[in-house]
Protein backbone atom coordinates (compact mmCIF):
# COMPACT_ATOMS: atom_id res chain seq x y z
CA UNK A 1 0.00 0.00 0.00
CA UNK A 2 1.13 3.57 -0.90
CA UNK A 3 2.23 5.38 2.10
CA UNK A 4 0.33 8.21 0.76
CA UNK A 5 -2.43 6.84 -0.37
CA UNK A 6 -5.69 8.68 -2.27
CA UNK A 7 -8.66 8.18 0.42
CA UNK A 8 -12.52 8.28 -0.62
CA UNK A 9 -15.10 8.47 1.93
CA UNK A 10 -18.32 7.28 0.84
CA UNK A 11 -21.60 8.96 3.06
CA UNK A 12 -18.89 12.15 3.54
CA UNK A 13 -21.85 14.37 4.15
CA UNK A 14 -23.35 11.93 7.33
CA UNK A 15 -22.30 11.78 10.72
CA UNK A 16 -19.90 9.55 10.47
CA UNK A 17 -18.59 10.92 7.22
CA UNK A 18 -18.07 14.47 8.50
CA UNK A 19 -16.55 12.79 11.68
CA UNK A 20 -13.89 10.57 9.52
CA UNK A 21 -13.08 13.85 8.35
CA UNK A 22 -12.25 14.89 11.67
CA UNK A 23 -10.25 12.37 12.80
CA UNK A 24 -8.06 12.07 9.09
CA UNK A 25 -6.96 15.52 10.32
CA UNK A 26 -6.47 14.85 14.16
CA UNK A 27 -4.32 11.59 13.48
CA UNK A 28 -2.63 13.94 10.74
CA UNK A 29 -3.46 10.59 8.16
CA UNK A 30 -0.89 11.12 5.11
CA UNK A 31 -2.92 10.86 2.19
CA UNK A 32 -2.03 12.55 -0.56
CA UNK A 33 -5.80 12.91 -1.86
CA UNK A 34 -9.16 12.95 -0.20
CA UNK A 35 -12.64 12.47 -2.73
CA UNK A 36 -15.90 13.13 -0.73
CA UNK A 37 -18.74 10.91 -2.06
CA UNK A 38 -22.30 11.42 -0.91
CA UNK A 39 -26.02 11.31 -3.20
CA UNK A 40 -26.53 13.36 -5.66
CA UNK A 41 -28.56 15.45 -3.38
CA UNK A 42 -25.40 16.58 -1.72
CA UNK A 43 -23.44 17.22 -5.27
CA UNK A 44 -21.40 19.85 -5.64
CA UNK A 45 -21.27 21.11 -1.53
CA UNK A 46 -18.08 22.55 -0.66
CA UNK A 47 -16.71 21.34 2.48
CA UNK A 48 -13.47 22.90 3.85
CA UNK A 49 -10.29 20.02 4.90
CA UNK A 50 -7.15 20.74 6.15
CA UNK A 51 -7.77 24.38 5.02
CA UNK A 52 -8.73 22.98 1.31
CA UNK A 53 -11.85 23.58 -0.33
CA UNK A 54 -12.99 20.14 -1.73
CA UNK A 55 -16.45 19.57 -3.60
CA UNK A 56 -18.74 16.48 -2.72
CA UNK A 57 -18.67 14.40 -5.72
CA UNK A 58 -22.05 12.32 -6.72
CA UNK A 59 -21.30 8.24 -5.86
CA UNK A 60 -21.10 6.33 -9.57
CA UNK A 61 -18.97 3.00 -10.37
CA UNK A 62 -16.28 5.01 -11.19
CA UNK A 63 -15.89 6.91 -8.33
CA UNK A 64 -13.01 4.17 -7.97
CA UNK A 65 -10.44 5.03 -9.96
CA UNK A 66 -7.21 5.61 -8.22
CA UNK A 67 -8.25 5.28 -4.91
CA UNK A 68 -6.35 3.39 -3.02
CA UNK A 69 -8.25 3.06 0.05
CA UNK A 70 -12.26 4.08 0.75
CA UNK A 71 -13.71 4.18 4.12
CA UNK A 72 -17.80 3.59 3.39
CA UNK A 73 -20.59 4.71 5.36
CA UNK A 74 -23.73 5.17 3.59
CA UNK A 75 -25.51 2.34 4.87
CA UNK A 76 -25.58 -1.44 3.72
CA UNK A 77 -27.85 -1.13 0.26
CA UNK A 78 -24.64 0.96 -0.78
CA UNK A 79 -21.86 -1.08 0.61
CA UNK A 80 -23.03 -3.75 -0.87
CA UNK A 81 -23.57 -2.21 -4.07
CA UNK A 82 -20.62 -0.02 -4.49
CA UNK A 83 -17.91 -2.22 -2.29
CA UNK A 84 -17.18 -4.63 -4.53
CA UNK A 85 -17.18 -2.15 -7.24
CA UNK A 86 -14.19 -0.56 -5.20
CA UNK A 87 -12.93 -3.58 -4.63
CA UNK A 88 -12.27 -4.79 -8.04
CA UNK A 89 -10.85 -1.22 -9.15
CA UNK A 90 -8.04 -2.27 -6.42
CA UNK A 91 -8.99 -0.10 -3.50
CA UNK A 92 -9.06 -1.30 0.07
CA UNK A 93 -12.40 -0.64 1.41
CA UNK A 94 -13.31 -0.30 5.03
CA UNK A 95 -16.78 -0.86 5.45
CA UNK A 96 -18.43 0.97 8.38
CA UNK A 97 -22.16 -1.53 7.60
CA UNK A 98 -23.13 -4.40 8.71
CA UNK A 99 -23.30 -6.10 4.70
CA UNK A 100 -20.23 -7.96 4.55
CA UNK A 101 -19.43 -8.63 8.76
CA UNK A 102 -19.85 -12.46 8.84
CA UNK A 103 -18.98 -13.09 5.98
CA UNK A 104 -15.83 -15.70 6.17
CA UNK A 105 -12.58 -14.12 3.76
CA UNK A 106 -13.44 -10.48 5.24
CA UNK A 107 -11.46 -9.43 8.31
CA UNK A 108 -13.46 -7.63 11.06
CA UNK A 109 -11.58 -5.73 13.26
CA UNK A 110 -10.94 -3.66 15.90
CA UNK A 111 -7.40 -2.73 16.23
CA UNK A 112 -6.70 -2.91 20.47
CA UNK A 113 -7.82 -6.41 19.61
CA UNK A 114 -7.04 -8.13 15.92
CA UNK A 115 -5.55 -5.69 14.35
CA UNK A 116 -3.36 -8.37 12.66
CA UNK A 117 -6.52 -9.11 10.98
CA UNK A 118 -6.60 -6.17 8.97
CA UNK A 119 -3.48 -7.31 7.12
CA UNK A 120 -5.80 -10.37 5.27
CA UNK A 121 -7.84 -9.48 3.53
CA UNK A 122 -8.33 -11.56 0.30
CA UNK A 123 -11.51 -9.17 -1.19
CA UNK A 124 -10.22 -5.88 -0.63
CA UNK A 125 -12.93 -5.41 1.91
CA UNK A 126 -12.37 -4.82 5.57
CA UNK A 127 -15.67 -4.63 8.11
CA UNK A 128 -16.11 -2.53 10.93
CA UNK A 129 -18.01 -3.85 14.17
CA UNK A 130 -20.95 -2.27 15.49
CA UNK A 131 -20.56 1.04 17.30
CA UNK A 132 -21.75 -1.23 20.75
CA UNK A 133 -19.87 -4.07 20.07
CA UNK A 134 -16.52 -2.07 19.74
CA UNK A 135 -17.17 -0.08 22.82
CA UNK A 136 -18.11 -3.27 25.11
CA UNK A 137 -15.13 -5.61 23.69
CA UNK A 138 -13.00 -2.45 24.34
CA UNK A 139 -13.82 -3.12 28.34
CA UNK A 140 -13.71 -6.72 27.94
CA UNK A 141 -10.98 -7.66 25.90
CA UNK A 142 -8.40 -6.54 28.54
CA UNK A 143 -10.31 -8.41 31.37
CA UNK A 144 -10.34 -11.61 28.56
CA UNK A 145 -6.34 -11.36 28.65
CA UNK A 146 -6.52 -12.17 32.01
CA UNK A 147 -9.55 -13.95 32.92
CA UNK A 148 -10.40 -16.01 29.85
CA UNK A 149 -14.26 -14.46 28.64
CA UNK A 150 -17.00 -16.91 28.81
CA UNK A 151 -20.65 -15.23 29.13
CA UNK A 152 -21.39 -11.51 28.55
CA UNK A 153 -24.86 -10.41 29.68
CA UNK A 154 -25.37 -7.12 28.89
CA UNK A 155 -27.79 -4.25 28.21
CA UNK A 156 -27.01 -1.17 25.99
CA UNK A 157 -28.01 2.81 26.30
CA UNK A 158 -27.13 3.68 22.61
CA UNK A 159 -27.09 7.33 21.39
CA UNK A 160 -29.36 8.68 18.37
CA UNK A 161 -25.86 9.07 16.66
CA UNK A 162 -26.09 5.47 15.86
CA UNK A 163 -29.55 6.66 13.38
CA UNK A 164 -27.57 8.74 11.63
CA UNK A 165 -27.94 12.74 11.09
CA UNK A 166 -31.83 11.79 11.08
CA UNK A 167 -31.72 10.23 14.52
CA UNK A 168 -30.12 13.17 16.13
CA UNK A 169 -32.08 15.86 13.78
CA UNK A 170 -35.34 14.02 15.12
CA UNK A 171 -34.22 14.16 18.92
CA UNK A 172 -33.42 17.49 18.36
CA UNK A 173 -36.85 18.32 16.78
CA UNK A 174 -38.84 16.86 19.36
CA UNK A 175 -37.48 18.03 22.59
CA UNK A 176 -37.92 21.36 20.85
CA UNK A 177 -41.71 20.59 19.73
CA UNK A 178 -41.91 19.15 23.43
CA UNK A 179 -40.78 22.46 25.14
CA UNK A 180 -42.90 24.70 23.10
CA UNK A 181 -46.12 22.59 23.06
CA UNK A 182 -45.89 21.55 19.99
CA UNK A 183 -47.61 18.05 18.81
CA UNK A 184 -44.44 15.61 18.37
CA UNK A 185 -43.60 13.76 15.30
CA UNK A 186 -41.98 10.68 14.68
CA UNK A 187 -40.45 9.46 11.64
CA UNK A 188 -37.06 8.05 12.40
CA UNK A 189 -38.52 5.76 14.97
CA UNK A 190 -41.39 4.32 16.01
CA UNK A 191 -42.16 6.12 19.04
CA UNK A 192 -41.08 9.37 20.40
CA UNK A 193 -37.49 9.24 21.13
CA UNK A 194 -37.17 12.64 23.20
CA UNK A 195 -38.02 12.06 27.06
CA UNK A 196 -38.01 8.40 26.17
CA UNK A 197 -35.83 5.03 25.99
CA UNK A 198 -37.28 2.75 23.23
CA UNK A 199 -36.58 -1.03 23.95
CA UNK A 200 -35.65 -1.86 20.15
CA UNK A 201 -32.60 -1.44 17.50
CA UNK A 202 -32.76 -2.70 14.55
CA UNK A 203 -35.49 -5.70 13.39
CA UNK A 204 -36.64 -8.32 15.76
CA UNK A 205 -35.71 -12.40 14.31
CA UNK A 206 -37.32 -15.28 15.45
CA UNK A 207 -34.76 -15.32 18.45
CA UNK A 208 -37.41 -12.73 19.98
CA UNK A 209 -33.66 -10.50 20.00
CA UNK A 210 -33.13 -8.24 17.35
CA UNK A 211 -30.51 -7.76 14.91
CA UNK A 212 -28.27 -5.57 16.99
CA UNK A 213 -28.38 -7.59 19.80
CA UNK A 214 -27.52 -10.99 17.96
CA UNK A 215 -24.41 -8.76 16.36
CA UNK A 216 -23.03 -8.73 19.82
CA UNK A 217 -23.24 -12.61 19.84
CA UNK A 218 -21.54 -13.00 16.69
CA UNK A 219 -19.36 -10.72 15.94
CA UNK A 220 -17.66 -10.44 19.79
CA UNK A 221 -17.05 -14.26 18.70
CA UNK A 222 -15.60 -13.19 15.57
CA UNK A 223 -13.39 -10.14 16.64
CA UNK A 224 -11.99 -12.29 19.86
CA UNK A 225 -11.58 -16.16 17.86
CA UNK A 226 -14.06 -16.82 20.58
CA UNK A 227 -16.35 -19.63 18.57
CA UNK A 228 -18.37 -20.71 22.51
CA UNK A 229 -18.97 -17.10 23.83
CA UNK A 230 -21.60 -16.94 25.24
CA UNK A 231 -24.22 -13.75 24.78
CA UNK A 232 -27.01 -12.06 25.90
CA UNK A 233 -27.63 -8.47 25.04
CA UNK A 234 -31.05 -5.86 25.18
CA UNK A 235 -29.92 -2.86 22.87
CA UNK A 236 -31.93 0.55 23.91
CA UNK A 237 -31.95 3.61 22.08
CA UNK A 238 -31.87 6.86 24.57
CA UNK A 239 -32.15 10.39 24.18
CA UNK A 240 -28.32 10.93 24.08
CA UNK A 241 -26.65 12.40 21.12
CA UNK A 242 -23.58 10.85 20.67
CA UNK A 243 -21.89 8.69 23.32
CA UNK A 244 -22.82 4.97 23.76
CA UNK A 245 -23.16 3.24 27.36
CA UNK A 246 -23.77 -0.73 28.48
CA UNK A 247 -24.27 -2.36 31.27
CA UNK A 248 -22.22 -5.66 31.12
CA UNK A 249 -21.78 -8.92 33.42
CA UNK A 250 -19.33 -10.70 31.89
CA UNK A 251 -18.33 -14.36 33.32
CA UNK A 252 -14.94 -15.42 33.15
CA UNK A 253 -13.12 -18.93 33.14
CA UNK A 254 -11.21 -17.74 36.06
CA UNK A 255 -11.88 -16.34 39.93
CA UNK A 256 -11.69 -12.83 39.41
CA UNK A 257 -11.08 -9.95 41.86
CA UNK A 258 -11.66 -5.99 41.26
CA UNK A 259 -8.22 -4.83 41.94
CA UNK A 260 -6.86 -7.46 39.58
CA UNK A 261 -9.45 -6.54 37.16
CA UNK A 262 -8.87 -2.76 37.51
CA UNK A 263 -4.91 -3.23 36.68
CA UNK A 264 -6.40 -5.05 33.25
CA UNK A 265 -6.69 -1.42 31.93
CA UNK A 266 -3.11 0.22 32.65
CA UNK A 267 -1.12 0.32 29.41
CA UNK A 268 -3.98 -0.78 27.47
CA UNK A 269 -4.52 1.88 24.51
CA UNK A 270 -7.97 3.26 23.94
CA UNK A 271 -9.51 2.80 27.17
CA UNK A 272 -9.45 4.02 30.43
CA UNK A 273 -10.68 3.43 33.91
CA UNK A 274 -13.05 6.18 35.56
CA UNK A 275 -13.69 4.26 38.80
CA UNK A 276 -13.40 5.53 42.13
CA UNK A 277 -17.25 5.29 43.65
CA UNK A 278 -16.02 6.60 47.24
CA UNK A 279 -15.35 9.77 45.35
CA UNK A 280 -18.48 9.31 43.02
CA UNK A 281 -16.30 8.87 40.13
CA UNK A 282 -17.67 7.10 37.40
CA UNK A 283 -18.23 7.79 33.66
CA UNK A 284 -20.96 8.70 31.70
CA UNK A 285 -22.30 9.49 27.58
CA UNK A 286 -21.07 13.18 27.99
CA UNK A 287 -17.37 12.11 29.47
CA UNK A 288 -16.59 10.39 26.38
CA UNK A 289 -18.37 12.16 23.56
CA UNK A 290 -15.70 13.85 21.27
CA UNK A 291 -13.19 11.72 22.70
CA UNK A 292 -11.30 8.47 21.34
CA UNK A 293 -11.29 7.11 24.36
CA UNK A 294 -13.64 4.45 25.94
CA UNK A 295 -14.08 4.53 29.57
CA UNK A 296 -14.78 1.75 32.66
CA UNK A 297 -16.24 2.39 35.64
CA UNK A 298 -18.63 0.85 38.27
CA UNK A 299 -16.29 -2.27 38.17
CA UNK A 300 -17.62 -4.96 40.88
CA UNK A 301 -17.82 -8.64 41.43
CA UNK A 302 -21.01 -9.68 40.59
CA UNK A 303 -23.48 -11.14 43.32
CA UNK A 304 -25.25 -13.72 40.95
CA UNK A 305 -22.63 -15.43 39.25
CA UNK A 306 -19.18 -16.86 39.92
CA UNK A 307 -16.59 -15.62 38.11
CA UNK A 308 -17.90 -12.76 37.12
CA UNK A 309 -18.26 -9.07 36.83
CA UNK A 310 -20.48 -6.06 36.61
CA UNK A 311 -19.22 -3.21 34.78
CA UNK A 312 -20.26 0.10 33.25
CA UNK A 313 -18.50 1.46 30.16
CA UNK A 314 -18.87 4.26 27.61
CA UNK A 315 -17.72 5.59 24.79
CA UNK A 316 -18.43 8.22 21.63
CA UNK A 317 -20.08 5.50 19.08
CA UNK A 318 -19.27 8.43 16.43
CA UNK A 319 -15.78 8.25 16.95
CA UNK A 320 -14.86 4.75 18.47
CA UNK A 321 -17.55 3.12 17.74
CA UNK A 322 -17.09 3.97 13.54
CA UNK A 323 -15.33 7.16 12.64
CA UNK A 324 -12.21 6.47 14.52
CA UNK A 325 -11.92 2.97 14.34
CA UNK A 326 -12.38 3.02 10.72
CA UNK A 327 -9.26 5.39 10.48
CA UNK A 328 -7.47 3.30 12.69
CA UNK A 329 -7.86 0.41 10.47
CA UNK A 330 -6.97 2.63 7.22
CA UNK A 331 -3.32 3.47 9.30
CA UNK A 332 -3.24 -0.32 9.92
CA UNK A 333 -2.87 -0.73 5.93
CA UNK A 334 -0.37 2.10 5.54
CA UNK A 335 2.15 1.22 8.29
P1 LIG B 1 -26.45 12.57 1.36
O1 LIG B 1 -26.09 13.53 2.46
O2 LIG B 1 -26.15 13.13 0.02
O3 LIG B 1 -27.83 11.99 1.49
P2 LIG B 1 -26.26 9.41 7.85
O4 LIG B 1 -25.94 8.00 8.26
O5 LIG B 1 -25.71 10.43 8.80
O6 LIG B 1 -27.70 9.62 7.54
O7 LIG B 1 -25.47 9.65 6.47
C1 LIG B 1 -25.67 8.83 5.34
C2 LIG B 1 -24.62 9.16 4.29
O8 LIG B 1 -24.85 8.29 3.18
C3 LIG B 1 -24.74 10.58 3.75
O9 LIG B 1 -23.46 11.07 3.41
C4 LIG B 1 -25.58 10.36 2.51
O10 LIG B 1 -25.40 11.35 1.50
C5 LIG B 1 -25.01 9.06 2.00
N1 LIG B 1 -25.92 8.43 1.06
C6 LIG B 1 -27.22 8.12 1.24
N2 LIG B 1 -27.75 7.60 0.11
C7 LIG B 1 -26.76 7.59 -0.80
C8 LIG B 1 -26.67 7.21 -2.17
N3 LIG B 1 -27.71 6.70 -2.81
N4 LIG B 1 -25.48 7.35 -2.81
C9 LIG B 1 -24.42 7.86 -2.16
N5 LIG B 1 -24.45 8.26 -0.87
C10 LIG B 1 -25.58 8.13 -0.19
Amino acid sequence: MNAQPRVAIVGATGAVGVEIQKCLTTKNFPLSELKLLASARSAGKKVNFRGEELVVEELTEKSFDGIDIALFSAGGDISRTYAPIAAAAGCVVVDNSSAFRQEEDVPLVVPEINGQAALHHPRNIIANPNCTTIITLMALYPLHLKFGLRTIIASSYQAVSGSGQHGISELESQVRALVNGQPVVCSTYPRQIAFNVLPQIDSFTDTGYTKEELKMLNEGRKIMGLPTLQVSCTCVRVPVYRSHSISCVAQFEKPVDVPMARACYVGMPGVELMDDPAKGIWPTPLDSTDGDTCYVGRIRKDLALENALSLWVVGDQVRKGAALNAVQIAELLIR
